[in-house]
């Protein structure tokens, strides 16, 4: 399936909630009223959109929330997704607090990867951030999960606050075999309200530590980040800035949010609503078919670009949490 702009859209990142056990300040309020179930898709109502996404062309999915391990029944719905012929790469990213006493039972539905976020290594700043003291729980994970078989990488938000954490973060490259990957806060809901380094001046950091990095071409994943090397590092280091680059050229997703609206873009909040239709009775109509349409029409109105230079052409104003990264 192409879109309007020729690119091929074969990724779906689904966030199967909007619930979190943590408040990172650069994406969730402090307080938020939860969405009542009600609202929210049930994971039967997930499976026929993505056997729809599916027999159009999408083979990769993205597990987010919110924070996806707080839902009940997340592991048999990866399962099923995972199972769904036509599906080749079901991965997850996650807060990691939930992580490690799951993640045998990730390994047995064959996750293909998991991606954790952690913003410092230091308890006192990880609580100041997350609102949760869980640093030993995340790096626990981060161990569990790096003597499995699952690929793994580190997502890492730096802030004016947290950004001498940058070395420390990175040793766990050295460490482990495990991506570590740098991201420009985006100003997206309260991420509006931070500031953070630039993609050029936390290479110059990192080439200081690791004065071999360089970049590499190899595909490690489905998203934008891009990789460098070093003979010092096990795993590598990663580059997610959309605020310096543009890399909506190779854009290949499309977001489908917890209550049922299909995004073509992070930025704008143009979605298409599939609950009416998904809740509405298949007596008088052929949901598949249905479905169909509003996956290729949502497909066809996906924009060229975001822009985050000019912050006032953003339209949506939701919080990441509901959006799901
Ligand atoms: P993989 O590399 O395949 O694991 O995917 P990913 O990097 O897309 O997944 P993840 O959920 O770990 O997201 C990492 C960061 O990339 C988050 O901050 C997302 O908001 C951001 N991101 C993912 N897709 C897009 C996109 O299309 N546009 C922008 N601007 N940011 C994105
Ligand atoms: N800017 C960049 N990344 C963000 N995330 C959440 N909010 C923002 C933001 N404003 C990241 C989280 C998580 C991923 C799903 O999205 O750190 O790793
Ligand atoms: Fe929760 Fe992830 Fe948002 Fe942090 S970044 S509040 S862990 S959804």
């Amino acid at each position: 399936m192409k879109d309007p702009w020729g690119r091929v859209i074969n990724y779906l990142r689904i966030s199967v909630t909007d619930r979190c056990n943590m408040r990172c300040r650069y994406c969730m309020p402090m307080a938020v009223p939860d969405i009542c179930h009600e609202e929210i898709l049930t994971y039967e109502e997930f499976l026929s959109v993505c056997r729809v996404a599916v027999s159009l062309g999408i083979d990769r999915f993205k597990i987010t929330g919110g924070e996806p391990l707080v839902r009940k029944g997340i592991v048999p719905f990866i399962a099923t997704l995972k199972a769904m012929p036509g599906v080749n790469n079901v991965t997850l990213t996650t807060n990691g607090i939930y992580l490690k006493q799951i993640l045998p039972d990730l390994e047995a539905v064959g996750i293909d990867g998991v991606n954790i976020s952690l913003d410092t290594m230091e308890a006192g700043q990880f609580q100041d951030i997350t609102g949760v003291d869980g640093l030993y729980q995340v790096k626990d994970a981060i161990a569990a999960c790096a003597a499995s078989r699952i690929h793994t990488k580190i997502n890492t938000v730096l802030m004016e606050e947290n950004k001498d954490q940058i070395s420390a973060l990175a040793e766990i490259a050295a460490y482990y075999p495990v991506d570590v990957r740098f991201i420009e806060v985006m100003p997206i809901g309260v991420g509006r309200n931070y500031a953070g380094p630039a993609e050029h001046d936390m290479l110059q950091c990192l080439m200081r530590q690791y004065p071999d990095l360089h970049r590499i071409n190899e595909k490690r994943g489905n998203g934008p980040a891009v990789y460098f090397k070093s003979r010092l590092l096990n795993g590598r280091i990663g580059f997610i800035a959309a605020n310096t680059h543009r890399f909506c050229i190779d854009c290949n997703r499309m977001r489908l949010t917890s209550t049922g609206q299909l995004k073509p873009c992070l930025c704008y909040d143009t979605a298409v609503e599939l609950k009416p239709l998904l809740r509405a009775g298949t007596d008088f109509l052929d949901l598949e078919e249905m479905l169909v349409r509003m996956f290729t029409m949502a497909v066809s109105i996906k924009p060229k670009e975001h822009c985050f230079t000019e912050k006032n052409k953003i339209t949506e104003y939701k919080t990441m949490n509901r959006i799901g990264g």
